[in-house]
């Protein structure tokens, strides 16, 4: 009996650690990650912030039925209600504890830009040493995603709650450092010009602290025709005042910057909605330009389709310089809420060219 029952017990273990493909610290790319309480991640168009020896990954909440609403039917433009901005941490980039909402929205009050039938896409955090305070910025919107805004939320801790600052189109009055005569003359079709006053539409973003500590969003707008990079302000709550126009006309999103050898990367996509298409690379000596593009850095089975995913943050790993992860998000477009995760690592080549090959499964600590 005793015999029997050690047995079951073992192999109770066994069949623990076979349905657990974390436990020997492998990352899966597109499987279902289960967090440290067995629930499927749920961290969508996130970023990761490394601060005082913990990783928070911080993401969109997307639960529930997904539907496509009458204003976006002629693009496909698919919603799940917005949950708001979660976060989990860990310390081995491969275990996750849920910490919970960082950021929610707003169930009760619909007239709040938080509120679940907007638009709360691609949260990132980034930790501002002066003000010693956690500083988050996403893209917030309109269902129909014609408001194109920037949010800003504050907090005294890592895991928040945060607590929503506004949002706004950054920019607006502002010239950019590479203005030319002819773009400042409203004409048809010149979505800069019309909205020199008001605002530069903003939706896909990410941020970017760089060594110096300062920091700069980098956004898609002029309806996503061409994307800006633009410096925040000491305390990273609002721009700056300084900013460039980049891969003018070229349709980039899903921004994900880096840094390495003292040269500037971005890493993105063309827009296709929640669709795949080839990944988009550049880079640059100065962080305002001028940028040069790359070839597709992915590699392997689907490379021409970003592995049939989106980037969404580059991640530094911590202690081991030239070692990065590259996140991108798998989105099921018709169950949003089961859209996947494929991190990678992201490998210079002979050359120090980033590129991306596809791995089964992998460990971040190889
Ligand atoms: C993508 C974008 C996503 C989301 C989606 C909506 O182009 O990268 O963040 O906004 O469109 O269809």
């Amino acid at each position: 009996m005793k015999f029997l029952s050690s047995l079951c017990g073992l192999l109770v273990a066994v069949a623990c650690l076979a349905r657990d493909p974390q436990s020997n610290l492998t990352i899966t790319p597109g499987a279902v990650w289960l967090d440290t309480d067995g629930r499927a991640i749920n961290a969508h168009g996130g970023g990761v912030l490394f601060h005082e020896g913990v990783y928070y990954w911080y993401g969109e909440l997307k639960e529930g039925r997904t539907y496509l609403p009458k204003v976006n039917q002629s693009w496909g433009g698919t919603r799940v209600v917005a949950g708001g901005v979660a976060v989990y941490s860990s310390k081995d980039l491969v275990n996750w504890k849920n910490e919970g909402v960082a950021l929610p929205s707003t169930p009760r009050n619909p007239n709040h830009d938080l509120a679940p039938e907007n638009v709360l896409e691609r949260p990132k955090v980034i930790y501002n040493a002066r003000t010693k305070k956690f500083v988050m910025w996403l893209h917030q919107d309109s269902p129909d995603y014609q408001a194109a805004r920037s949010g800003v939320a504050v907090s005294d801790t890592p895991v928040g709650p945060f607590k929503y600052v506004g949002s706004f189109r950054p920019n607006a009055g502002v010239q950019p450092l590479n203005v030319a005569p002819a773009d400042l003359i409203p004409a048809a079709g010149n979505i800069f010009a019309r909205d020199l006053a008001g605002g530069q539409m903003a939706r896909d973003m990410t941020l970017f602290v760089d060594d110096d500590g300062t920091a700069y969003q980098f956004y898609s707008s002029e309806n996503n025709e061409t994307m800006h990079v633009s410096q925040l302000s000491d305390d990273y709550l609002r721009p700056a005042g300084k900013y460039a126009r980049i891969f003018i006309g070229e349709s980039v999103e899903a921004p994900a910057v880096f840094k390495h050898n003292g040269k500037y990367y971005v890493l993105g996509s063309g827009c296709t909605g929640w669709d795949p298409n080839p990944a988009r690379l550049a880079v640059a000596d100065s962080i305002f330009g001028p940028w040069t593009n790359l070839e597709n850095p992915c590699r392997g089975p689907d490379a021409e389709l970003t592995f049939l995913s989106q980037s969404t943050f580059v991640l530094p790993v911590a202690g081991r310089p030239g070692k990065f992860i590259a996140m991108f998000d798998r989105w099921n477009k018709w169950d949003l809420a089961d859209s996947r995760y494929v991190w990678l690592p992201l490998e210079f080549d002979a050359s120090g060219t980033p590129v991306i090959p596809w791995r089964d499964s992998w460990s971040p600590a190889e």
